[in-house]
């Protein structure tokens, strides 16, 4: 049994985390334990110290190549620990964010450069990519909303930004997009939740039908 690996992405309030456990409950019965189900920054241990870290308020003079770095360095051990013993065991695993996050929100948001962000996260994943990524697009505004009126107590360090920040993250997703057209599949995430849910059901049906047709 082969082993595939789906992340989701998308700027902040997307749905990516919804969107996530609706198709666990969808396809869980069918996968059991083959189905696995993963988080970044975090998905085990260490890394989701180096989450608290990360989106802790006190941190709010945490630099910005320290935070990149540590978002690559949270991916790599998610990476040894989490990813590459579920793959090679024939898992299918779905990653809440991966690699693409840190492009967009360290590359794109933070301006480190695009290309200087994937330079560090080459070191950290060692080639470990999604066959798949199911981009969730919404309008800065409207993510942020979603997250201020619904998730008012789960609001963290990165929510925060400007929402000239969230643009530049939005702007740098639809570039990765644009580059890796085959890899990412775009849903309009503006969509009721249920219409979200049915195109990603249809995005996964057309990558692999034995497994989620
Ligand atoms: N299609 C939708 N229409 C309306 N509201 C939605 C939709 N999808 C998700 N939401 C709501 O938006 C809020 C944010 O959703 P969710 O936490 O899943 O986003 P997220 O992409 O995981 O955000 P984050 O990047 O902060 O983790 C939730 O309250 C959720 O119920
Ligand atoms: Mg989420």
């Amino acid at each position: 049994m082969k082993g595939h690996f789906i992340s989701f992405e998308g700027p902040d309030g997307a749905g990516k985390t919804s969107v996530l456990k609706a198709l666990v409950d969808k396809f869980q019965p069918r996968l059991g334990q083959r189905l696995l189900v993963t988080r970044e920054p975090g998905g085990d241990p260490l890394s989701e110290q180096l989450r608290k870290l990360l989106f802790d308020d006190r941190n709010r003079g945490m630099d910005d190549r320290t935070e990149a770095l540590l978002f690559a360095a949270a991916r790599r051990q998610h990476v040894v620990s989490v990813l590459e013993p579920a793959l090679a065991a024939g898992k299918v695993v779905f990653s809440d964010r991966y690699v693409d996050s840190s492009v967009a929100y360290q590359g794109g948001g933070r301006q480190l450069g695009e290309q200087a962000v994937w330079d560090i996260n080459a070191f950290a994943t060692q080639g470990v990519m999604p066959e798949l990524t199911i981009y969730l697009d919404v309008p800065s505004e409207v993510g942020i909303q979603r997250i201020l009126q619904k998730r008012q107590n789960q609001v963290n360090r990165l929510d925060r930004e400007a929402l000239s920040f969230h643009h530049r993250v939005r702007k740098a997703y639809l570039r990765l997009l644009a580059q890796d057209p085959s890899r990412i599949q775009k849903i309009d995430a503006t969509q009721p939740f249920d219409k979200v849910i049915a195109d990603a059901g249809d995005v996964l049906r057309q990558f692999d039908p034995a497994i989620f047709g």
